[in-house]
């Protein structure tokens, strides 16, 4: 058996796996999230260890679990986030997260000490963007430096629950890759870099491949999870590798698109690829040698829960009294207005852009509304709209000259058939599903599996594991309507990007 834990932004989820990818159990458990000021994200990496033990005891009662029998753990969670630890290795302050948006200063004091965007990409791959972690450092430098001259260690979230497992620092190359210091070509840290911004390298801790062992649980930790000491802990990865794994995109040409409250395109690719632009992210992948590139829409599938929670009150209330999922019933409106939705366009902005835009003040809005347009094409375009922004990050990874064989969807949009044939259509390719939901948690514990030797790799442990379960292909006609519209749609953020300052 093979425990996959996430240390997500809501709760950590922990699940428990069978060599043959059977899951027996999973358990949440939840925590807070603290905005002490506009803009701030924060977290106690104290909660994330609780839940990380609630979890894990939840997963091997509810599994009927013989503690002897868990061969492995795999470690995946948000990324980017930052853990400051002082000499007695305790947390300084609470965990600056992945949404947080404190830290433009730094970006820019970033970029000028790396001597420019096009130097800083060609150092770490990536652009400096307000949610990776080399901000956040010199952000506690620049605004706390008492508790920066006190930080020993800083640490990813799903690390510091390693050290916390095993009492190593350590990381793997996917979560790494998201902190900007990473050489993401060499997959070690970028000394470059570090010394431009006068970080000591000895605040970061040793970098491993996702798969390889990083510790081992202490007899201090392991009686808390009731779990024998010894086990194994291996890398994992950062929630995104982590849940490509997941859903087996461990090969060139095989793109997954989940659509989330954010939405993500992630491509595995066998080189590394660098958008110059810095509009998509070149990270590590959490396959051996290899790497990614994707792209992140803020509010994808949250644009339509926030369509439902503000403005679809009779839906859910007649969902409740049919008892069925008010999506459902929002989707078959929706449906009922045509491809394009006569002119009527959603930007899905609620939460600024980053992918391709990166620009926090970019702002949601619908645009074309006319008598003609119902209710019905309010949802559509809703719909549409988030999966235009998807297809913005699918071309930017074309450009790249990374081959779309199959896309395979998950999240909210991959189970509505609606959705699935809208998102066909506007890739302009079939779309398909797979027989696994579980996301980065089944991804890394089939990284523990790989890692231990229950498959020579976890390409292998992917292929045993994971298959396509169901298919859509395109509907030509409405394909036809979405290439239309699709250059209106890329149209209007340019020319309402400087009033949205
Ligand atoms: C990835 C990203 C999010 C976080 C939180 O770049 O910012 O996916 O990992 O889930």
């Amino acid at each position: 058996v093979f425990l996959g834990v996430d240390v997500g932004t809501s709760g950590t989820k922990t699940l428990a796996m069978q060599e043959d990818g059977t899951i027996l159990s999973s358990a949440t458990v939840e925590y807070p999230l603290y905005s002490p000021h506009p803009g701030w994200s924060e977290q106690n990496p104290e909660d994330w260890w609780q839940a990380t033990i609630k979890s894990i005891r939840k997963v091997l009662k509810a599994g009927k679990i013989k503690p002897a029998d868990v061969k492995g753990i795999g470690l995946s969670g948000q990324m980017h986030g930052s853990v400051f630890l002082n000499k007695k290795h305790e947390v300084i302050r609470p965990a600056l997260l992945w949404n947080d948006q404190r830290t433009a200063a730094e970006c820019a004091e970033i970029e000028q000490r790396a001597g420019g965007r096009k130097k800083l990409i060609g150092m770490v791959a990536n652009p400096a963007l307000t949610g990776f972690t080399a901000p956040k450092i010199l952000w506690l430098r620049n605004h706390e430096p008492k508790n920066f001259d006190k930080t020993v260690q800083v640490l990813l979230p799903k690390d510091y629950i390693r050290f916390r497992l095993t009492g190593e620092f350590a990381t793997e190359v996917s979560d790494a890759s998201g902190t900007l210091l990473l050489n993401v070509r060499q997959r070690k840290w970028s000394r470059p870099l570090l010394n431009k911004l006068e970080l000591d390298e000895s605040l970061l801790p040793a970098v491993h491949e996702s798969e390889d062992v990083s510790g081992h649980l202490t007899e201090a930790s392991a009686s808390l999870l009731g779990l024998p000491s010894g086990v194994a802990v291996v890398g994992g990865g950062g929630d995104q590798a982590a849940g490509a794994i997941g859903n087996g995109i461990v090969k060139r040409g095989v793109i997954s698109a989940t659509m989330g409250t954010s939405g993500v395109v992630f491509a595995h690719s066998d080189e590394v690829q660098i958008d110059p632009e810095g509009r998509v992210h070149t990270f590590c992948h959490a396959v051996r040698d290899k790497w990614h590139v994707m792209g992140v829409v803020l509010s994808a599938g949250g644009s339509l829960q926030w369509y439902r929670n503000q403005l679809c009150e009779q839906q859910v209330a007649a969902a409740r009294k049919q008892k069925v999922d008010p999506y459902q019933l929002i989707t078959a409106q929706a449906a009922e207005a045509p491809a394009g939705s006569e002119g009527l366009f959603f930007l899905p902005y609620l939460t600024g852009e980053r992918t391709p835009h990166a620009d926090p003040f970019a702002r949601a809005a619908w645009i074309g509304l006319s008598l003609r347009h119902g209710r019905s094409h309010l949802s559509r375009a809703v719909i549409e709209g988030a999966t235009y922004a998807m297809r913005d990050s699918l071309e930017i990874i074309q450009e790249l000259n990374i081959p779309v064989k199959e896309i395979r969807l998950s999240g909210g949009g991959a189970r509505s058939p609606f959705w699935r044939q809208v998102q066909a259509d506007t890739y302009g390719q079939k779309v398909v599903t797979i027989n696994a939901e579980e996301g980065p948690a089944y991804g890394v514990a089939l990284l523990a599996a790989a890692g231990t030797g229950a498959y020579k790799d976890v390409v292998e442990a992917c292929t045993a594991t994971i298959r396509v379960v169901e298919s859509t292909s395109v509907n030509s006609k409405d394909k036809k309507v979405y290439n239309q519209a699709f250059p209106v749609y890329q149209k209007l953020y340019s020319s309402l990007k400087s009033d949205f300052q």
